[in-house]
């Protein structure tokens, strides 16, 4: 019986769906490690955990190994540690490393996480990317500017969320970079990138010991550089009905390619069993790169989009598949897609909410779920704003419709 000890921050509405899918596997031991205190353990579940273990900060990857030390004295020997967010990827390979648990480490972690080293990797396996360097000084990123013109793109090394990812497109922009304090040090460096014109895509793998044996992939209209770029702009996600897309199917080499790369000599190992989530570039011309990697399950709704789109729950697939290595390739049944309400005009709160009503007749049946801005919420940093809906339907086009239907009509103003 495999012994899973699940890496939760909080006792947060999302994290409690992939406690409760490993607290659904028969056949599992679990084992829980969080901020929050036991008591903090959602009802109906507690007694289905067999330790908990509370640290003062799930990102440090010391403390992770102290709490999966205790509960391996508690329990019993830890098979699988596990969690779902991008930040813990690296503190879990860390604990990993130092309990001997089966899985990622942190050599090949830091191929995932850390954006310049994965972008070596990929490289030196003649997977295709955008030119890049991790830059250390003003002079360095001026000679790699030299090197592949403007625009460039600038962002953090262990990027999240797009922040601090910045469009360079001239000498203007690269002094006012300077000038507001964003410059590369040594103890800072930036990322800097080749800027890459291009629709922006998703593939979401499945691999058991390194062979990948599912795909799914999402398109993101339009890309979350242009949403935190045009303030006014709302983001959608879409999962087509068509899982022989040629838009996506093209990609598989390149994604199989870039995944035995990452995954390294770890591929065969319980490393390699995985549900990883891969941003890729499509130019006009075709060709197709690699953006960045995440080992663990997909955000922004995709994860309720597959589950809608193959009827089944993709969470609790997830979890089967890390406890026992093990996972039925789906079929697609339906089209999905994800619509974000993001606020427009000045202000740090939102301040009226309109069009609900329209929004909501005009998607009519292909409406699955929605989470309406509530006035007086504040303002959200990123791209995927103050509320969301997600729809389903029998054809892409169905899906696209009701999406354009949502963000047409919802209208957010902050004040
Ligand atoms: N080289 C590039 N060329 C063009 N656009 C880029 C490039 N790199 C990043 N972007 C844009 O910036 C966004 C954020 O970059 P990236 O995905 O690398 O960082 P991140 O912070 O991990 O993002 P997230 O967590 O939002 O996925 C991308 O989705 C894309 O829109
Ligand atoms: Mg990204």
């Amino acid at each position: 019986m495999p012994h899973v000890v699940f890496v939760a921050p909080r006792f947060l509405e999302n994290t409690n769906r992939y406690v409760r899918a490993f607290a659904g596997l028969d056949g599992v031991t679990l084992s829980v490690v969080s901020e929050d205190p036991e008591e903090a353990v959602p009802e109906g579940l507690r007694g289905r955990v067999a330790a908990h273990y509370r640290v003062d900060n799930v990102l440090d990857g010391a403390q992770l190994a102290v709490a999966a030390r205790a509960i391996a004295g508690a329990v019993g020997r830890v098979d699988r540690l596990t969690g779902a967010l991008e930040q813990l990827q690296m503190p879990m390979a860390v604990a990993r490393d130092a309990l001997s648990i089966e899985g990622m480490g942190a050599h090949t972690a830091r191929a995932f996480r850390d954006k310049d080293r994965m972008k070596e990797v990929l490289r030196a396996h003649d997977v295709p990317v955008a030119r890049s360097a991790l830059v250390r000084s003003v002079d360095e990123l001026e000679a790699f500017v030299g090197r592949v013109g403007l625009p460039i793109i600038v962002k953090p090394q262990a990027g999240l969320g797009s922040r601090a990812t910045h469009r360079v497109e001239s000498r203007d922009d690269l002094n006012a970079l300077v000038r507001a304090g964003l410059a590369p040090t040594a103890q800072r460096p930036l990322q800097a990138e080749e800027f890459v014109r291009a629709r922006e895509h998703t593939c979401e793998t499945v691999t058991v010991r390194g062979t990948p044996v599912w795909r799914s992939g999402t398109r993101y209209f339009p890309t979350p550089l242009e949403v935190l770029e045009t303030p006014w702009v709302q983001y959608c996600v879409l999962l087509p009905r068509e899982d022989d897309d040629p838009t996506w199917t093209r990609f598989a080499p390149v994604n199989g390619a870039a995944l035995a790369a990452l995954f390294g000599a770890d591929a065969r190992t319980a490393a390699g069993t995985a549900l990883t989530h891969m941003e890729w570039f499509l130019r006009d011309d075709g060709s197709m790169l690699v953006n960045e990697v995440g080992a663990r399950p997909p955000g922004v709704h995709i994860m309720p989009m597959m589950s809608l789109a193959h009827e089944t729950d993709m969470i609790a697939d997830w979890a089967g598949l890390i406890a026992f290595d093990r996972f039925t390739p789906k079929a697609r049944r339906w089209a999905a897609g994800a619509a974000f309400f993001r606020g427009q005009g000045a202000g740090d709160r939102v301040a009226s909410v309109t069009g609900v009503e329209e929004a909501v007749a005009a998607a009519g049946a292909a409406l699955v779920e929605m989470r309406t801005p509530k006035v007086g919420m504040p303002r959200a940093e990123g791209y995927e704003g103050e509320g969301w809906a997600i729809v389903k339907h029998a054809t892409t086009d169905g899906a696209k419709h009701a999406l354009r239907a949502l963000i047409e009509r919802v209208q957010v103003r902050y004040g």
